[in-house]
């Protein structure tokens, strides 16, 4: 193929003043070609498996409960599996099921190597990985690499005055430090937390220590080390059990001061470990919660999310909401407010910087933000954006129960430090029982209160309907997996995406057809001319419909066509659902 790859480079600072102007024009044109082309692999060793990864988020204590307790556990996880499965999604990813006073809902680790006794044993832990491995699923666990629980057993002997092997595994300073948390223990100083005051921080080093703060030390230190190793430890112990791989958790909080060094000792550590991973498990996959992927995958992530902090990207889609709007005129609403540049523009340059190298992944929720079910979105608004997040590239994750629009309650109870967070964490609704089939116990009793509304929507009703939102999330996942243009690798170029206008329509590429995915989440009807649209063939649509180059969608609506230069039908309609 053609290519323009010498004019890629920026324009130096001596060119030649005439050939500038062609030369930017080359850039953009090469621009456009690298992103629409497809990466076959990436640049660095990273699980093959991901490129048609679907990944589900299960939140432990309200998934399925089996032993009548009214939280969720293992063999609750194990006994949907097939449910699971049957959406298409390939693996899926716990919140910390790890034995935890449960302060922050299991992000507060008591002992890394104990499934809570509340979610089952060590050995449910393992008849979930090889039940799911039965399926051809993978599971990952959630690693708190950041900060353990002030019951955690390390951290109450580096809480003690006598010096022991665990008395630099936390950020120990004077307790005159602004923010530093006193504790029980006989140490005289304070320490350093994480996030909630009994989240202590381990300690795997400072960047640049600086000598006057004696407390600050390097990642290179032997005490530094030997908390990598712990850690290090706990994958191990967890791989070896048959687990597929890790969350990290505040992945970009282990080496403090990181702005002094340019973020250089916290990609050391990444590295290390995503190689430790790559030679010893190079199956196993490396996520992170740090919201910019141009600097999580570069150090040594398989996948990073963009969610509600740190790149605004997703936030401009859907305004995620943390107890405020994150941007309070997103893409993804009715009243057309919203523009699609801000979204697009942050992320061409994250998508850009990482194509090579790892995975973005822009999920439908979690379990820290509002559901895309809030700011008055129906499940109608619902296909429209999941049209967009299962169509992009990148991993696609479901939060649990978005498949079936699950409610986001803004004000429920602040159980387990949920602070705005209980309403995304209620009760999964499997069917139309009054205890929705989550569990046996009085709904008094559950976790958390479930949706109230007597017609909430539930897994088993939406079975028999064949527009359900869970069979159209099941058909974008099965058209996803039937075209490698779709897949999590597949080239992506923008058609159309004018400031402040609507439909968006882009182009993904590389398999033996290409596509066209137009969207339209305003609640009036919306015109485009799309050249490239001409003799494209509808695959999925609820009314969008196509004269010549011309795009007419109707108020709230979705179109995914056929636009394979050479347009087989019959292969279209053998591959789609
Ligand atoms: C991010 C997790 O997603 C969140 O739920 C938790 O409260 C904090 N990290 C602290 O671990």
């Amino acid at each position: 193929m053609f290519s323009l790859a010498p004019f890629c480079e920026e324009p130096k600072k001596k060119a030649v003043k005439k050939l500038g102007f062609l030369r930017s024009l080359a850039f953009a044109v090469c621009l456009i070609q690298n992103l629409s082309a497809e990466v076959t692999s990436l640049d660095r060793p990273s699980p093959a498996w991901l490129r048609d990864a679907v990944i589900y988020q299960v939140y432990p204590q309200s998934f399925c409960d089996t032993d009548g307790d009214g939280i969720g556990d293992l063999r609750g996880v194990i006994a949907k599996l097939d449910y699971i499965k049957s959406l298409g999604c390939t693996a899926i990813w716990l919140n910390p099921v790890f034995d935890s006073p449960f302060g922050d809902a299991g992000y507060d680790v008591r002992d890394y190597k104990k499934i809570a006794p509340r979610y089952g044993t060590n050995e449910d832990a393992r008849r979930l990985f090889e039940a799911a491995h039965q399926r051809g699923l993978r599971v990952i666990f959630d690693l708190v690499a950041g900060h353990t629980s002030v019951q955690n057993p390390w951290f109450m002997e580096s809480a003690k005055s006598e010096s022991n092997v665990y008395s630099g595994f936390y950020l120990w300073v004077p307790p005159s430090e602004p923010g530093s948390v006193a504790h029980e223990g006989s140490r005289p100083e304070n320490f350093i937390k994480n996030f909630f005051d009994f989240q202590p921080a381990l300690y795997y080093g400072y960047a640049k220590p600086v000598a006057s703060n004696p407390w600050e030390r390097s990642p290179n230190d032997p005490q530094s080390l030997a908390v990598r190793e712990a850690m290090r430890d706990v994958m191990k112990y967890w791989l070896d059990l048959g687990c597929d791989g890790f969350r990290v958790d505040m992945a970009s909080s282990l080496i403090k001061g990181s702005d002094r060094d340019g973020g250089a000792a916290l990609r050391e550590l990444w590295s290390d470990y995503h190689g430790w991973l790559n030679r010893n498990y190079p199956e196993a996959v490396l996520i992170s919660e740090w919201s910019n992927p141009a600097e999580a995958i570069p150090a040594g992530f398989d996948i990073d999310f963009l969610i509600h902090f740190n790149e605004p990207p997703y936030q401009h889609l859907l305004d995620p909401w943390i107890g405020k709007d994150t941007d309070p005129n997103p893409f993804f609403d009715r009243d057309g407010h919203g523009d699609i540049r801000e979204f697009l523009d942050g992320y061409l340059k994250l998508y850009q910087a990482t194509r090579q190298l790892g995975y973005i992944a822009m999920p439908t929720g979690n379990h820290d933000f509002s559901r895309p079910r809030f700011h008055g979105r129906d499940e109608n608004d619902l296909k429209v954006i999941y049209t967009l997040l299962f169509t992009m590239p990148g991993v696609p994750f479901i939060y649990y129960g978005d498949e079936i629009g699950m409610r986001y309650f803004p004000d429920w109870p602040k159980k387990e430090g949920a602070m705005w967070r209980g309403g995304c964490r209620t009760p999964m609704q499997w069917d139309g029982s009054p205890g929705a089939g989550f569990s046996t116990a009085p709904v008094t009793n559950y976790y958390l209160p479930l949706d109230p509304d007597p017609h909430r929507p539930n897994v088993a009703s939406q079975e028999g309907e064949p527009d359900s939102l869970l069979n159209f999330v099941r058909r974008l996942i099965a058209l996803r997996h039937a075209n490698p243009s779709l897949d999590n690798l597949g080239g992506f170029e923008p058609l159309y995406a004018e400031q402040n206008k609507f439909p968006f329509v882009y182009r993904r590429t590389g398999g033996p057809q290409d596509f066209i995915i137009c969207v339209n989440p305003t609640g009036t009807a919306q015109t485009c001319e799309v050249k490239a649209l001409r003799g494209a063939h509808p695959v999925l649509t609820n009314g969008a419909t196509r004269e010549g180059s011309k795009l007419t969608m109707p108020p709230v609506s979705y179109a995914v066509f056929d636009c394979s230069p050479e347009l087989n039908l019959s292969a279209s309609i053998h591959k789609s659902p």
